[in-house]
């Protein structure tokens, strides 16, 4: 399976088209325009207690883009072997997470909101949730 091999330099921090003006600004995500994938699940989590960590798991095929709608979070990304942590506190900007590697959500800032752009609907079977698994996954 490919998606074994792919690292945390493959994710990359993507600045989607923004309109900006006096009254605010707008973000545009657009299926094919300016995605590498299209978009087929949207996402967010809210309401994240202080201290509280999200993900801990990889996907198999799932891509997903990661965006601090509101306010702050770290992502660490994971392959088995190098480690990655970006943080993201911007709506423009999103963290592309590409298959095959582990993730962990934490430091939330209060009231943050996280919005998730997903490669596919929602399929438990496309999730390791257990660490030794991914790291045989990854051999
Ligand atoms: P999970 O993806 O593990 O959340 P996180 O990575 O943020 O910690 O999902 C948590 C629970 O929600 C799990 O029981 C599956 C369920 N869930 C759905 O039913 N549909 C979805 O689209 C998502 C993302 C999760």
């Amino acid at each position: 399976m490919k998606n074994q091999n792919n690292t945390v330099y493959d994710c990359s921090v993507i600045d989607f088209f923004t309109v900006n003006n006096q009254a605010g600004n707008i973000t545009v995500v657009e299926n094919g325009k300016n995605t590498p994938f299209k978009v087929k699940r949207v996402y967010y989590l809210y309401d994240v207690p202080a201290g509280e960590e999200r993900g801990g798991h990889a996907h198999y095929e799932l891509e997903q883009f990661i965006i601090a709608a509101s306010g702050s979070f770290d992502v660490v990304l994971d392959d088995g072997i190098n480690f990655k942590t970006v943080t993201l506190n911007r709506p423009n900007i999103a963290l592309h997470i590409v298959p095959g590697l582990w993730r962990e959500l934490n430091n939330f800032s209060s009231g943050s909101i996280c919005m998730v752009l997903a490669s596919h609907k929602y399929d438990e079977d496309d999730y390791i949730r257990d660490y030794s698994k991914f790291k045989n996954f990854r051999k």
